[in-house]
């Protein structure tokens, strides 16, 4: 793998980065504008949680503690969630992969249909500051959208810009004691896939220090040039 793409095979990215780093938000406004699909494994276990599916049973309290799941839960929903068919014009992996067990699995998955890793986008930020960014964020339970109490308000309090609705929603592990748990997760076994992907040619670095909207020109470009 040498970083070039190759010519008609779907577009896969990957977003890298600590819990508040900007992974979701940033990723649905690359699937808005490159018409990309944003994969989130935590969405799709936090679906599995809410279904009262065997997974979301087995996954529900480690993510409150803010563990990782199991590979074997993640590799199974994400590989089920990849072969749907909305997938085929290209993904965002939003985070996922988060071990090298998993980053090797998506390797081999990505094999068996031809496809392989575009970039792998490290957001760069400042963990200190994670805290505050997670702290203040809630969500459209509706459409899902992503806000923040400082960086990002609705401009009705309490109404989503993008859909109206007016079901804002806090996560469960979006509190101090949870996040610490997270970071250290992220540290321990998630960082070490900075290597593996520099290794591979594919890795791309943002500031993603910056407000939202310096980010998101950023990885536009980012994108652009690596989809070309
Ligand atoms: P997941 O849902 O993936 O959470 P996370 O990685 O901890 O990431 P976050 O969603 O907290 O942060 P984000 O980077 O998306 O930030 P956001 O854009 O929202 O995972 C949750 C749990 O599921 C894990 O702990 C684990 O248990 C499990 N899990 C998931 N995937 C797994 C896997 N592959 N393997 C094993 N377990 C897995 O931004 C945060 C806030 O900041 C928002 O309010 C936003 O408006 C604001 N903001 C964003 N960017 C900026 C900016 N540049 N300036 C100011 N504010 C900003």
């Amino acid at each position: 793998m040498d970083g070039s793409r190759t010519v008609g095979t779907p577009p896969v990215l990957i977003l890298l980065g600590p819990p508040g780093a900007g992974k979701g938000t940033q990723a649905r406004m690359l699937e808005e504008r490159f018409g990309l699909v944003q994969l989130s494994t935590g969405d799709l276990l936090r679906a599995a949680v809410a279904s009262g599916s065997e997974a979301g049973k087995a996954a529900k309290s480690v993510m409150e503690a803010g563990g990782l799941v199991s590979d074997d839960i993640v590799l199974a929903i994400l590989r089920d969630r990849l072969a749907e068919p909305d997938c085929a014009g290209g993904v965002i992996l939003d985070g996922f992969p988060r071990t090298t067990a998993q980053a090797e699995a998506l390797d081999q998955m990505l094999a068996e249909t031809g496809q392989q890793i575009d970039a792998a986008i490290l957001l760069e930020v400042d963990d200190v500051k994670m805290v505050v960014r997670i702290a203040g964020r809630f969500t459209c339970g509706a459409c899902g959208e992503g806000y923040h109490d400082t960086f990002k308000k609705p401009k009705v309090p309490d109404t989503c810009d993008a859909c109206g609705a007016r079901q804002m929603t806090r996560r469960a592990d979006d509190n101090a004691k949870t996040v610490m748990s997270r970071l250290d997760a992220y540290h321990e076994q998630t960082a070490p896939l900075i290597a593996y992907y520099a290794d591979k040619a594919v890795l791309r670095r943002v500031d993603a220090m910056q407000d939202i909207a310096a980010v998101q020109d950023a990885l536009a470009a980012l994108t652009q040039r690596v989809m070309a």
